[in-house]
């Protein structure tokens, strides 16, 4: 035994050596490959701002286990690689999915782009895959979901565009604990192989464009703790047996085409915190089983068609912190039982139809911060107690019968910001106390019947932006101050007030819409209102006021509205009034005023219910304003004559013998058109011009003059636009030169001209002039100084924002309502939209469009309504999705991306970062989430769901003008 022991020893040593040997040549041989697998990773990142990549040197294979982001094993092999958050960018070389050890590889929170190519034998030690949050294309991965890879726990591909079907083999993942290929743009169906998932505890796949079913066999996936299938189109019914999933603490099918009743089996849940079915087509009454529920948080069953009354048993969901249960059809009254829950904070009932009283005790024993029950046909007192939490900031409840005074416990509620009360029938005086409140920003109590006086108290409201006060009995005079030099929006009309309008509006900078008609004011307009230099809105109509119109009243620079009708204002109208751009709607009827219209732009085309009642004549009087020519200029009575006598002038001086006036036509309705044919060397030239002013400015020497190399500003297929400048004057204008033979057809010429003559609004490049000749077919629009929404975009506020965006809206249901389908489809809006220095947006529409195939009515609007959505999109985030030849799939990438953030992470990550510097996320985060899903809505899956152009301009108008009225 002794004896043998050392050849024991030493074969025992030599074998031992031997292994080591190889170990190690096997080792280092492993280690130069892995060494190059990575510098080949870095050599295809193009940047790395932190340098994190830096440690990565091509010095020796042996220092790779001490590179930044490399974890090795014990054998020193690359077992970790974790380069999350990096910010590293570049098309990722497939080397790094060739890694034979790695157990754990994270790539997340990067801008790495490319497909991802999987080979086979390589990575086939992988449990934790995290590729999440770049900028992978391509389909999934094939040959991840293979046997190789059965012991994979984790793979999370989500926010990325990987496009395609989620394969069939998924289901060989059986190990998988974690799923994630959330915000993708997969399409097909969930393949039913996904339920041998047996493992797995966390599954999303939202915001996607997955159709079909929900696979039934989800009922054997028991481990699962959160599923999250949102913003997708399935349909069908949730399947009966969900409720066989009882781990299950978080169900999220929001958004969806989900049919049917809710199943009874979902009562079986009782570990679920958090219920999620909003937005889909799910019928029937809540089963009772829900409150079984006991440990909910949030219950979110909006936006669905579901009825029936809401249960007493509600009582049961004693940690309930959010109840949504808005836009359904229920019916009933508001349960007692609701008042019994310790933690609600936000309670959303509204557009339903609930009757009966506010539980009086609503808001004592809970934690209210939020609370809106509006429009439904609720009636009795308001609860004195909904502040009892001292938290409450949003209170809504306008459009229900409400009667009543406003309650003690809610004018001394110091925590109030937001108050809408309107359309109700509360009545009594106007608490001292609320007009006191420090936090308000929005109080609207209009349309009730309060009365008493306003002006008996000093108001002190500092926070104060919008105060809606209208349809009343409010009686004596006005206060001369609100306590707070924030107010945009004052509207105090259809009152019993009387005496002088003495608010001291140098106080008022921000000022943008005054309301006083309709009341019994009396005495002079005050001088100080003019220091209102933001003021849009002045209507005054319907009151006893008298005096002149002040002269400075012409000077106001962005005042667009102006209604005095039905006073005793008597004077002559200021000559210059309305030669201010802005102005386009005056209302000067049954005064006392005398005189000659002024002949500025504002009072050009007016209606003659807007002059009537007055002692006025019209120099330029063709009689469809109804006021008969003054008396001086008897003479010129034909004023078709007089311009005439011009033309011939103008023309003979701009032709100089080379053309001239043929026909000479002028229509004046409404809206102006004038057409003449003038010659010169090229032919004869058809023009018709939109607008009186450049009808007197621009001729065609002036266009063909401006259509040169040096002043193209755009060029697309089949047209260029060029700077324009009249000859003989300073006249600036835009002329596209359409280029495109089609273009020139007929029915392109009538097309535009029907735009021309009925595209009159503010937000719409005005096209003021046409010229054709043979195949020439020139289009003059206004000269607009401006930059493009693109351009400007990241540095504005969200207020300009919001703005820019109802201002677009309102374009689009212009165009909607006047039947005008020019096909902004496919155009990015962001580069059509022209932003001027007030922050006015353009749409400069590309007529040349419309001769394209005529979409469907339905069809075009609803696309267009989609474009809009991405621009919101766009507007919100500042990631933009522009680029030619992919468009729409870019733009179905961003909506799918802002779809999938939007639920699932805070704003902070998805909001535009601009905005968070410039503070306005903590300021207007409501509006913001608001835009955000008005957002969502436009850009919808399915068209029939999108909202109309006059929905989206109501949702837009009460975003931006819950702080300020004009819209
Ligand atoms: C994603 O990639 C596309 C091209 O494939 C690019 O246009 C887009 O800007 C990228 N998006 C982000 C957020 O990097
Ligand atoms: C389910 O997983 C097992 C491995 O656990 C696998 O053998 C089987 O093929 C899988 N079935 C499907 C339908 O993917
Ligand atoms: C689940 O709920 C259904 C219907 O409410 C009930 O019949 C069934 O017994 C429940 N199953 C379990 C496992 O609790
Ligand atoms: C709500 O119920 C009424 C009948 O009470 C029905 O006409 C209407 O279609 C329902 N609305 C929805 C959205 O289900």
């Amino acid at each position: 035994m002794a004896k043998e022991t050392p050849t024991m020893f030493s074969n025992l040593l030599m074998f031992i050596c031997l292994f080591m040997f190889m170990l190690n040549f096997h080792s280092s041989h492993g280690e130069q490959q892995e060494f190059e697998l990575l510098l080949s990773f870095k050599s295809s990142i193009h940047y790395d701002p932190h340098n994190f990549l830096s440690s990565w040197v091509n010095t020796s294979s042996n220092t790779i286990c001490k590179w930044h982001g490399i974890t090795c094993d014990n054998w020193s092999h690359v077992n970790t690689v974790s380069l999350s958050g990096k910010n590293i960018s570049g098309e990722v070389s497939s080397s790094m999915f060739q890694l034979a050890h790695v157990t754990n590889l994270d790539l997340s929170n990067n801008q790495l782009v490319g497909e991802v190519v999987f080979n086979a034998p390589f990575l086939s030690s992988l449990l934790y895959l995290n590729l999440s949050n770049n900028n992978f294309t391509g389909p999934l991965p094939q040959s991840l979901f293979s046997s190789p890879f059965i012991n994979l726990e984790s793979l999370d591909l989500s926010n990325n565009m990987f496009s395609g079907k989620i394969p069939d083999q998924i289901g060989l993942l059986s190990s998988l604990t974690y799923l994630d290929l959330g915000g993708n743009v997969l399409v097909g169906k969930i393949p039913n192989s996904i339920t041998n998932m047996t493992s797995l505890e966390y599954l999303t796949l939202a915001s996607n464009q997955l159709v079909g079913e929900i696979p039934t066999e989800i009922s054997l996936m028991k481990r699962l703790k959160l599923i999250y299938l949102g913003y997708n189109n399935l349909s069908g019914e949730i399947p009966k047996n969900i409720g066989n999933l009882l781990s299950l603490n978080q169900l999220d099918l929001v958004y969806n085409n989900l049919s049917g009743p809710i199943p009874e089996s979902i009562g079986n849940l009782t570990n679920l915190r958090y219920l999620f079915l909003y937005l889909n087509k799910l019928t029937g009454p809540i089963p009772e089983s829900i409150f079984e529920l006991k440990n909910l948080i949030s219950l979110d069953l909006s936006d669905n068609y579901l009825s029936g009354e809401i249960s007493n048993l509600v009582v049961n969901l004693q940690k309930l912190e959010i109840l949504h249960l808005f836009s359904n059809n229920f019916t009933g009254a508001i349960p007692n039982a609701i008042t019994s829950l310790p933690h609600l904070q936000v309670l959303q009932l509204w557009s339903n139809k609930l009757t009966g009283e506010i539980p009086q005790t609503l808001g004592m024993h809970n934690n209210l911060t939020i609370l809106d029950l509006s429009s439904n046909n609720l009636t009795g007192k308001i609860p004195n107690s909904l502040c009892a939490s001292e938290n409450l900031h949003k209170l809504i409840l306008f459009s229900n019968s409400l009667k009543g005074e406003i309650p003690k416990g809610l004018t001394s509620c110091k925590t109030l910001q937001r108050v809408r009360l309107q359309n109700n029938k509360l009545s009594g005086k106007l608490p001292m106390e609320i007009t006191q409140l420090p936090q308000i920003y929005l109080l609207d109590i209009s349309g009730n019947k309060l009365s008493g006086r306003i002006n008996d108290r000093k108001w002190k409201m500092p926070s104060l932006q919008m105060l809606n006060l209208a349809n009343n009995n409010f009686t004596g005079e006005l206060p001369d101050s609100f306590g707070s030099n924030k107010l945009e929006g004052l509207d105090l009309s259809q009152n019993q007030l009387s005496g002088n309008i003495q608010i001291l509006f140098r106080k008022l900078p921000y000022l943008m819409q005054l309301k006083l008609n309709n009341n019994n004011l009396y005495g002079k307009i005050p001088e100080e209102i003019f220091k209102c230099k933001n003021l849009v809105s002045l209507d005054l109509s319907h009151n006893q006021l008298s005096g002149e119109i002040p002269v400075k009243l012409a000077e106001m620079p962005v005042l667009g509205l102006l209604d005095l009708s039905e006073n005793q204002f008597s004077g002559e109208i200021p000559k210059s009034l309305g030669s201010v751009e802005s102005l386009v709607d005056v209302n000067i009827s049954y005064n006392n005023f005398h005189g000659s219209l002024p002949s500025t732009e504002a009072f050009f085309a007016i209606n003659a219910s807007s002059v009537a009642g007055n002692k006025l004549c019209d120099r330029d009087s063709d009689g469809s304003n109804g006021l008969p020519p003054c008396k001086s200029d008897t003479k010129m009575n034909s004023t078709t004559f007089f311009v005439l006598v011009c033309f011939v002038l103008t023309g003979l001086v701009a032709l100089s013998g080379a053309g001239f006036l043929v026909i000479f036509v002028r229509k004046r309705t409404k809206s102006f058109e004038v057409r003449r044919v003038v010659e010169n060397e090229d032919g004869s030239w058809e023009v018709i011009f939109f607008d009186h002013k450049a009808s007197k400015s621009i001729n065609i020497e002036d266009v063909l003059s401006s259509v040169q190399e040096g002043k193209v500003i755009s060029k697309a297929r089949n047209w260029v636009s060029y700077e324009g400048k009249c000859l003989s004057n300073d006249t600036q204008f835009v002329v596209k030169e359409i280029s495109d033979t089609n273009s020139v057809s007929v029915s392109f010429w009538d097309e535009t001209v029907t735009f021309g003559r009925k595209v009159k609004h503010s937000n719409i490049a005005k096209l003021i002039g046409m010229f054709r000749c043979g195949k020439k077919v020139y289009l003059v629009y206004e000269f607009e100084d401006g930059k493009s929404l693109s351009e400007i975009m990241h540095s504005l506020s969200w207020q300009k924002r919001i703005k820019i965006a109802l201002g677009i809206a309102k374009a689009i249901k212009f165009l909607h309502c006047e039947c005008l389908w020019i096909g902004l489809v496919n155009e990015m809006l962001t580069e059509i939209v022209l932003v001027n220095g007030k922050d006015i947006p353009r749409l400069k529409l590309n007529i040349s469009g419309v001769k394209e195939e005529k979409l469907r009515k339905e069809v075009t609007e609803k696309s267009e309504i989609y474009d809009f959505g991405v621009m919101l999109i766009e507007l919100l985030t500042g990631r933009t999705s522009v680029n030619d030849i992919e468009t729409v799939e870019q733009k179905n990438n961003i909506v799918e991306w802002a779809r999938y953030c939007y639920t699932d992470c805070r704003l902070d990550t998805w909001i535009d970062p601009v905005m968070m510097k410039g503070g306005d996320v903590s300021t207007y985060q409501n509006d913001i989430v608001e835009t955000m899903s008005l957002a969502l809505h436009c850009t919808a899956g399915d068209p029939t769901t999108r909202p109309c152009a006059r929905d989206v301009v109501k949702v837009l108008e009460s975003v931006h003008c819950s702080r300020i009225t004009f819209c």
